[in-house]
């Protein structure tokens, strides 16, 4: 709907379009979407080829830059992320504060966003370096953070980073190492994780990115927007997806009630929704959900439980669905998130640290776009609304 509202703003037209359907709200050179063709560029190279023949620190540094690194850009860059992967020691206290079976989503919101108490040279956002050494320090200090989180919640010690080991692998080991033996990192679920921080990495102006882009339009402090977009991604319809996926297949429980759940998503008067399914802007199969699918039959054959009944039930749903007239005419194919549950859950990640996963993966992107924000002329974010309520009257008495 286009409304004339000049004597009102005193410029041009303004539009009415509820969820940011077809509004852009930036320019950006960062990634590319075609929905239509489920296409999805990063820096001009299509995420399928990323997956499969690059890294997540490559990536990471092609979000910032623009390019693809050299080796020895890359080496530089690795070398500068692991010198940031501690957190203050100061931070370690701040995990009592909370309950111990709190949801590691509300951790990471409050953690990351009190790292903003510690690093006052970020609000320095004009200064190009500054932004560089926030994305550094932030790409450095998620997976501490994240693997805290869960250390916290099942009473383990917290591990230290160990920058001998890769951005994944050094993740796993915080995760699943202990201070009583050395963890062996298995290079399969190595290469998975990796994959799905790549997979994750950034995907232009969904909830929480323009959350993180708008926060900062402010000139707010760079933590306390990352913590901003934390928030945005954790709910159910965007990053919570994934761990509503798995809630949902285990649900199902068997084959046999799959058509029971999918009559249930098609019913206009049940809320239900099919988890992992559908998306605002692609109208075709997801590219992620491909390269996820092909990882998890990847890892589930190394850990040889091809078998899982989980996968069973997620296959078969799929296709059931994309059987369906309903999901046929409403262009609804499975998401990025149908698939990256089950290979987490394979890697023994438990299901509430699955969003936090997508959070770690997601920073880059959150930071890039931040910084792009940052590096030319801007103005501060502010939407209009349609005025629904009562015409000004007289206060009764
Ligand atoms: N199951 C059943 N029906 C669905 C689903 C679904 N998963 N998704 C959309 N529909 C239906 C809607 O009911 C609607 O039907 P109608 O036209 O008869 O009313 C139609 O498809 C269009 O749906 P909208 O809600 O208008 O689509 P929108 O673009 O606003 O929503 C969203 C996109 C939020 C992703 C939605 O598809 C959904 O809720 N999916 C399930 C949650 C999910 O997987 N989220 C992860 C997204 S990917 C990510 O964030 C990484």
């Amino acid at each position: 709907d286009v409304i004339d509202v000049r004597p009102l703003t005193g410029k041009g037209l303004f539009t009415y379009d509820p969820g940011f359907v077809s509004t852009a709200a930036c320019d950006s050179s960062i990634t590319f979407i075609d929905g239509g063709k489920g296409v999805l560029l990063h820096g001009g190279y299509p995420i399928d080829e990323l997956a499969e023949k690059s890294d997540y620190m490559e990536v990471c540094f092609l979000l910032l830059n623009g390019e693809l690194p050299t080796p020895e850009q890359k080496e530089t860059f690795v070398k500068t992320v692991k010198s940031h992967t501690m957190v203050h020691e100061q931070l370690n206290h701040f995990y009592n504060g909370f309950r111990r079976d709190a949801h590691p989503m509300a951790i990471m919101c409050g953690v990351v966003g009190a790292l903003s108490s510690f690093y006052h040279d970020s609000l320095d956002i004009d200064n190009e370096h500054h932004r560089e050494v926030c994305a550094y320090r932030l790409i450095a200090k998620m997976p501490t953070i994240a693997a805290m989180c869960f250390k916290y919640s099942n009473g383990q010690p917290f591990m230290y980073p160990r920058n001998d080991l890769s951005y994944a692998g050094n993740f796993l080991q915080m995760m699943f190492g202990t201070p009583c033996e050395e963890y062996q990192v298995n290079p399969v679920l190595e290469k998975a994780m990796d994959r799905i921080f790549v997979l994750h990495a950034d995907h232009e102006q969904n909830a929480s990115t323009s959350t993180v882009r708008l926060a900062g339009s402010s000139g707010a402090n760079p933590f306390a927007c990352i913590a901003s977009g934390i928030a945005a991604l954790w709910g159910p319809a965007h990053g919570g997806a994934n761990e509503a996926v798995l809630t949902m297949l285990e649900e199902i429980g068997d084959e046999s009630n799959i058509e029971e759940f999918v009559a249930k998503a098609k019913d206009p008067n049940d809320p239900f929704r099919l988890m992992g399914f559908g998306h605002r802007v692609y109208r075709n199969f997801d590219p992620r959900a491909k390269v996820m699918k092909k990882a998890c039959d990847e890892v589930l054959a190394e850990l040889g439980i091809e078998n899982d009944p989980l996968l069973r039930i997620a296959k078969r749903l799929e296709q059931i669905a994309l059987e369906d007239e309903y999901f046929v005419e409403r262009k609804l194919y499975p998401n990025v998130d149908f698939y990256s549950g089950i290979i987490l859950k394979a890697i023994g990640i438990p299901t509430n640290m699955f969003t936090v996963i997508f959070a770690l993966s997601r920073t880059i992107g959150w930071i890039s776009h931040w910084s792009e924000f940052h590096s030319s002329p801007n103005k501060i974010g502010r939407p209009r609304q349609l005025y629904t309520g009562p015409v000004q009257r007289k206060y009764p008495g």
